[in-house]
């Protein structure tokens, strides 16, 4: 039996914690997949804030299998789109989904680290940071680092689909299995974060005008923060 077989039927949710974190071999590129469905109208909710114009350049940092990357792309017709990830995996799996644009020269994706950005200063007009933030091991350094490869005027989008703005009339997921989830990834070292902590954070990281909106009843609190270089 294979580790990540052992992995599905003794410890599920560990083996879905650490893929959701880096995924890794067979059981990552399967939750890759997965991911796509799961957060597909997260990320529509994410993009619709962005304002892309057609010639805009975009960074999505920890793009796992490259869904948002395809949409972004959709969006900025005559720009680029790039999708950065430590897995290399979610790399292999976000260049297949976009081969033909990675072939038109319209998308690129790069295996590396949120936490040292292999870009020049102003590099780009959006970065966004779709349900990666909680691993991040320095959040103020992964702010610092899209700030420092945004032009000025320049878009920062963080969302999450877990954060403290779960609401006190939870979904049934928050009511069955949500709240426990949430207290679990907190114990476990993920960054579970409000509104009004990114927003802090953005401010802290040198950005302007930061701003969030919530759908307390989605999911485990969806947050999405939005501030400008
Ligand atoms: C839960 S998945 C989300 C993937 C995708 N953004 C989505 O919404 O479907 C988190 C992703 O962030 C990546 N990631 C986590 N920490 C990272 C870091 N420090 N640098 C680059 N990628 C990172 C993981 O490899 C993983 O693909």
């Amino acid at each position: 039996m294979t580790k990540a077989v052992r992995g599905m039927i003794h410890k599920p949710l560990e083996l879905v914690e650490d893929n959701f974190k880096k995924p890794t071999g067979f059981a990552g590129r399967l939750i890759g997949h997965l991911m796509t469905v799961q957060h597909r109208t997260l990320t529509d909710w994410t993009i619709e804030r962005m304002g892309i114009g057609a010639t805009d350049e975009i960074l999505d940092v920890g793009c796992g299998s490259g869904m948002a990357v395809e949409l972004m792309a959709a969006r900025a017709r005559r720009g680029t789109v790039t999708g950065l990830d430590y897995s290399p995996e979610m790399v292999t799996l976000a260049t297949r989904r976009n081969r033909a644009a990675v072939r038109a020269g319209r998308v690129r994706v790069l295996r590396g680290d949120a936490m040292a950005l292999p870009f020049p200063d102003a590099s780009f007009d959006h970065v966004s940071a779709i349900e990666t933030f909680y691993f991040w091991p320095d959040a103020m350094n992964g702010l610092a680092q899209a700030h420092r490869v945004l032009r000025p005027g320049g878009q920062m989008v963080v969302t999450l689909e877990m954060s403290r703005e779960a609401s006190g009339t939870p979904s049934l997921v928050q009511r069955y299995f949500g709240r426990r989830f949430t207290e679990r990834s907190a114990r476990e070292g993920l960054r579970i974060v409000s509104g009004a902590d990114l927003t802090g954070m953005l401010t802290r990281a040198g950005f302007r005008d930061a701003a969030f909106i919530a759908e307390p009843t989605r999911s485990l609190g969806w947050v999405c923060a939005t501030a400008r270089k």
